[in-house]
């Protein structure tokens, strides 16, 4: 009897964590900030001089703090004094940026960066918490405050912040950052990547402030196929049991006094008859309302239901064809990462005039500025982890590193309406060791998201015998919503008109998507369909993929590579690549390629 009831106490007091466990808040995109981009003073550290405690090993904090560590931002004393750095006399960079495309003699540059940023900061509200957050910074990132370390951060394309409260004071604070974007064999991604390693704050940086009793997460979404039924989970800070959480959205006539458990957390739902369903046709958001003590946040948030059935993606009970795109995070006119809400606007503008109701942001999550533009202008999202190629699978540290960048960007989307599709990885080897990875990648977001389709880029194969059969049959497809997978008839295999010989063999009835498809072109280049890198040919291959994909009967959707040309450091065929991948259907000074055309057209008459 004793030990049943020990199980039965143990589950009781089980911590049911309504959310993945990560310190980020939600919403603070509605939350007043104070922003901290722009100049910041810069020392490269190509040595990790700067954290060097004279060991052999790179980056080690400085077991006694010495003033000699960058991140105590200390000055000479007076004119006897030995100090062998400044911040204050040290060079600028822009936040956000990379600093790459700052400054050419830091363009390959692979290393670390330290940033200083000075701010006085005076609380509305003595009990308030203050907070410094990061929206992305490229790769691996310790930040210290006054001397202090804060805390540190791995993964190029997720938020992080650290609570300052404590450590503030009059007068400047000194936050010191110093950002590492060197590629590792076991990191995620690994070093061979088909993207350009953008290092540094390449995102927003800010501040800002809660009352001590807050909102720290919610999701508030349709449940899993309930078209009536807003599934509603809050996690707050510094609230007792029995204390109330308002929640409005007025346009639903809902006005409803929550109460929180003795987790502080909240978890009920909410019938409602008549909702104006989100859908790229009608991008309907509900200004959402949540008052907890002094707390007010708001937030903007639709409502639709995504499922499966057979080889149909249903968006709201109505079977759809995901007319998309694959874009990189990097505005091509800028030529640098894209961060705003005008590179977001800009892209997904190109998106729009294409004809497209559907965007793959690959190959790692995109700033928060995209999936709030795809919310407002009706775009539906695929969002991907940046498990690409050949990741080190049996790595365990490898793997919490892949689950805590998707742990991140669930928690910072999920309630954007756009977002219909978590991607666990690009053109993985299949095998043993990666299936287990990515399965376990797979349980982990079930338990975290029930309400959108899982999929992974996956690869097909060529029939032994006849090379006119091509087959996909990776058993990781079991696992997933969608089958998807990227292909390159008539660039990396055969020519264009190869596609139409071409027979598919698709061993799953499920939704097929055209991950990547697509061929290179230089922008003004014309020949004939047989010259490479003509724009002609690139159109010949888009005309004949679509003839050939169409025969598909599973065919439900496709993002093509790549709405622009990208930087990538294996495209370096001078006088055509020059250092680009040049895919894009339009070029990195805006102009289209006829290939858009050719798509436009398609999507057209989809
Ligand atoms: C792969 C990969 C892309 C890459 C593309 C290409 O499919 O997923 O990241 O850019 O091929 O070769 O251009």
């Amino acid at each position: 009897m004793k030990k049943l009831t020990l199980i039965v106490l143990l589950q009781m007091f089980a911590f049911t964590a309504i959310f993945a466990q990560t310190d980020l808040m939600q919403n603070t995109y509605n939350r007043e900030k104070t922003t901290l981009n722009g100049k910041w003073k810069v020392i490269i550290d190509p040595y990790d001089n700067g954290s060097y405690s004279y060991r052999l090993d790179r980056f080690d904090e400085m077991s006694r703090s010495p003033r000699s560590a960058y991140y105590m931002d200390a000055k000479a004393k007076d004119k006897t004094d030995r100090m062998e750095y400044d911040f204050d006399t040290a060079e600028t960079l822009m936040v956000p940026g990379s600093w790459n495309m700052q400054n050419d003699k830091y363009y390959w540059y692979e290393g670390s960066m330290w940033y200083r940023r000075l701010f006085t900061f005076n609380k509305k509200a003595e009990n308030n918490e203050v907070f410094v957050r990061f929206e992305g910074a490229n790769y691996k990132t310790h930040v210290y405050l006054n001397g202090k370390k804060l805390g540190q951060h791995v993964g190029g394309f997720t938020p992080f912040e650290f609570n300052i409260t404590d450590l503030l004071r009059e007068g400047d604070n000194s936050l010191v950052v110093v950002v590492n974007n060197m590629r590792h064999r076991d990191a995620v991604p690994t070093v061979n990547t088909d993207w350009f390693n953008y290092g540094g704050l390449t995102r927003d940086v800010f501040l800002y402030e809660v009352p001590q009793q807050h909102i720290t997460d919610y999701k508030i979404q349709l449940k899993k196929n309930q078209p009536n039924e807003i599934g509603v989970k809050i996690a707050t800070n510094g609230m007792a049991a029995g204390a109330k959480v308002q929640l409005n959205i007025p346009e639903l006539k809902i006005s409803k006094e929550l109460t929180v458990d003795s987790n502080g957390e909240i978890s009920t739902s909410v019938k409602v008859r008549k909702i104006s369903y989100w859908s790229p046709s009608n991008p309907k958001l509900y200004d959402v309302e949540l008052v907890a003590g002094a707390d007010h946040l708001k937030d903007q948030i639709g409502f639709r239901t995504i499922a499966v059935d057979g080889s149909k993606i249903l968006l709201n009970g109505e079977q759809i064809f995901l007319k998309g795109i694959s874009i990189h995070e990097e505005n091509p006119i800028r030529g640098d990462r894209a961060f705003s809400e005008d590179d977001a606007r800009t892209m997904l503008g190109w998106a729009k005039e294409l004809g497209c109701n559907f965007v793959r942001l690959a190959h790692y999550p995109h700033n928060e500025n995209m999936l709030r533009m795809a919310d407002e202008m009706g775009m539906m999202v695929w969002e991907e982890n940046p498990v690409y190629w050949t990741i080190a699978w049996e790595n365990e540290e490898t793997y919490k590193n892949a689950k805590n960048q998707l742990a991140e960007v669930m928690t910072r989307d999920k309630n954007r309406a756009s977002v219909i599709v978590w991607s666990m990885a690009n053109e993985t080897p299949p095998g043993e060791a990666r299936d287990i990875f990515l399965k376990k990648l797979v349980a982990f977001t079930k338990a975290h998201d029930d309400t959108r389709l899982l999929s992974a880029a996956m690869e097909k194969h060529k029939d032994k015998k006849n090379k006119k059969i091509m087959i996909v049959d990776d058993k990781f497809a079991e696992h997933v919503d969608l089958l998807s997978f990227n292909e390159y008839i008539g660039w990396y295999t055969g020519k264009p008109t190869s596609s139409e010989k071409i027979i598919w063999k698709i061993k799953y009835d499920k939704p097929v998507i055209i991950s990547e498809f697509g061929g290179g072109a230089l922008a003004g280049f014309h020949g004939d369909e047989t010259t490479q890198w003509t724009e002609e040919y690139q159109a010949a291959i888009y005309r004949e993929q679509m003839k050939m994909l169409s025969k598909i009967p599973q065919w439900a959707g496709a993002t093509p590579w790549i709405l622009t040309d990208f930087r990538s450091p294996r495209r370096p065929l001078g006088g055509i690549q020059d250092g680009y991948n040049r895919k894009g259907l339009i070029s990195e000074t805006g102009e289209k390629k006829k290939a858009f055309f050719i798509l436009q057209n398609f999507y057209k008459n989809k």
